[in-house]
């Protein structure tokens, strides 16, 4: 287990760089030598040293036949910081454990690659899940080029995010507030419609202390921003982008050098049924390196940016009130799918309590998602008993060590889980080119296929029943 808790370590210096490292993604590193750490280091913010270096940057004696253990695969190319892998090899690491692997083409697999040619031991997927967690935003950015989209909303009981006279302020409580200013200091863009503009003139800046403001951006078709909103009154400190409708940009000429003279950027954007086109939008800003976005609505361009397929998350704030009011708005408006079974579909995340509120978030069943899904160890450990365990690790190989802390563990190889059936009767893992199916019946049954097949596999219950 001592891997698992030096990467729960480099986990939580990661998240140190939380609103300070975008577009780059979260890192945490520690060094350890003869069970002691003797560096420790994190992206700290974007453009200066990544976890690697600044770790080598913290030792406290020399790294020589020291392990690493780091959130993300070692880079391998020239940015704005030389490559990771090189500082690996001169301060003579013997081991490196990697938690998740970076699908960025200029580095994937290259950065093991390069270290196993250069003599270094590795061992990737250690906590993967954890560590694939922390970085949603940069994998889903890094392969799409859009802005991660999280929808937030704070609704009553009855599902309203307004009363029916339009009033908003509050719903929830401080801390849940509190937490929604988090989440402005962490995503880089904050973007509402012109119907929140209009009815709250919110001023959508990060409220706490030291904290980083976002980049506001207004879909606003027909360019309806008074000059007077406190937007635009504070477009000069705080960075604006008003989109508009390209047909309307072309006449509205006036207006445009106003709201520009006065610190306002404005974007026009092609039109989908008389609206902002909120996907050609999304590639816009990505180009922008604006990684991510919260999405503060209201309904009407939430329900927009749902039917198009731009939210990948959603945090749902419902306080302990009734409003009431056939007219008062909820958190997505719009038309609405004809019949339940068109129904945009969510994987639920997490719950939390805050005092009287809940916090809910759930992840978008279309999210962009890393290539394999793999199921949390620890709820893995959970479920199966220990000579269970020991006899499949002896399965996958005899030399087999360290049964339980690293799954089956191979030498410098992880056998990693891949998948398992709802009651958890049944395992896929997998390594390399290989993988294994192992159940929980009568006896412990193994059949290899390959990897091929087993990415191929998307009913593993079906599966099971095969086996049976
Ligand atoms: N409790 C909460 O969490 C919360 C959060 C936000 C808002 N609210 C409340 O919501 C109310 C405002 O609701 P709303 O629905 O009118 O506001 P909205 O969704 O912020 O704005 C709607 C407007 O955005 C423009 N828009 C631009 N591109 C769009 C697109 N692709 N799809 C849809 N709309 C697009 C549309 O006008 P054009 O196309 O003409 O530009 C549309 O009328 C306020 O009362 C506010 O207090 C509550």
């Amino acid at each position: 287990m001592y891997q698992e808790k030096y990467m729960l370590r480099a986990i939580e210096l990661a998240k140190k760089g939380i609103g300070a490292v975008n577009p780059n993604p979260l890192v945490g590193a520690v060094i350890v030598k003869n069970g002691k750490v003797i560096g420790e280091g994190y992206h700290v913010r974007y453009g200066e040293l990544h976890a690697e270096r600044h770790a080598f940057a913290n030792l406290t004696e020399d790294a020589e036949g020291a392990d690493m253990y780091v959130t993300l695969e070692p880079c391998c190319h020239y940015g704005k910081q030389p490559p990771c892998v090189e500082a690996i090899v001169e301060h003579k690491i013997k081991h490196v454990y990697v938690g998740s692997d970076d699908p960025n083409e200029m580095v994937s697999g290259k950065g093991y690659e390069y270290l196993r040619n250069h003599g270094v031991k590795v061992t990737t997927h250690v906590l993967k899940n954890r560590c694939d967690e922390i970085n949603r935003v940069f994998f889903h950015y890094i392969t799409t080029r859009t802005p991660y989209v999280v929808m937030k909303y704070a609704m009553t009981m009855d599902g309203k995010i307004a009363a029916y006279t339009g009033e908003s302020k509050w719903i929830t409580n401080e801390v849940s507030r509190m937490k929604v200013q988090e989440s402005r200091n962490q995503y880089v863009g904050i973007m509402v419609g012109i119907g929140t503009v209009l009815e709250d003139d919110p001023q959508l800046t990060c409220r706490i202390e030291g904290g980083r403001n976002p980049i506001r951006i207004i879909c606003d078709t027909r360019l309806q921003i008074p000059e007077t909103s406190n937007i635009v009154k504070t477009a000069a400190q705080v960075p604006t982008i008003v989109a508009v409708g390209d047909e309307i940009y072309e006449t509205s000429s006036d207006k445009i050098e106003k709201l520009e003279q006065l610190g306002v950027k404005i974007i026009p954007v092609g039109m989908v049924d008389g609206h902002i086109n909120l996907r050609e939008l999304m590639g816009i800003l990505g180009e922008m390196s604006i990684d991510s976005i919260l999405l503060e609505g209201g309904g009407t361009l939430n329900y927009s940016a749902v039917m198009q397929g731009i939210v990948s998350e959603v945090h749902m704030y419902v306080a302990p009130k009734i409003f009431g009011g056939k007219d008062a708005l909820t958190p997505v408006e719009g038309q609405g799918v004809d019949t339940p079974s068109l129904a945009k579909l969510f994987d639920l995340e997490t719950v939390e309590k805050i005092f009287d509120d809940i916090k809910v978030v759930y992840l978008s069943k279309n999210r962009y998602r890393l290539p394999e899904t793999f199921v949390d160890r620890e709820q893995f450990y959970n479920n199966w008993d220990e000579d269970t365990l020991s006899q499949l690790s002896v399965m996958v190989d005899e030399k087999a060590t360290a049964p339980y802390s690293t799954c089956c563990y191979k030498e410098d190889e992880l056998w990693h889980i891949a998948g398992t059936n709802n009651d958890d009767e049944l395992i896929v893992v997998e390594s390399g080119d290989e993988a294994y199916i192992f159940t929980k019946l009568d006896k412990l049954v193994r059949l290899k296929i390959s990897l091929r097949d087993q990415r191929d596999l998307l009913d593993i219950d079906e599966l099971m029943e095969q086996l049976t």
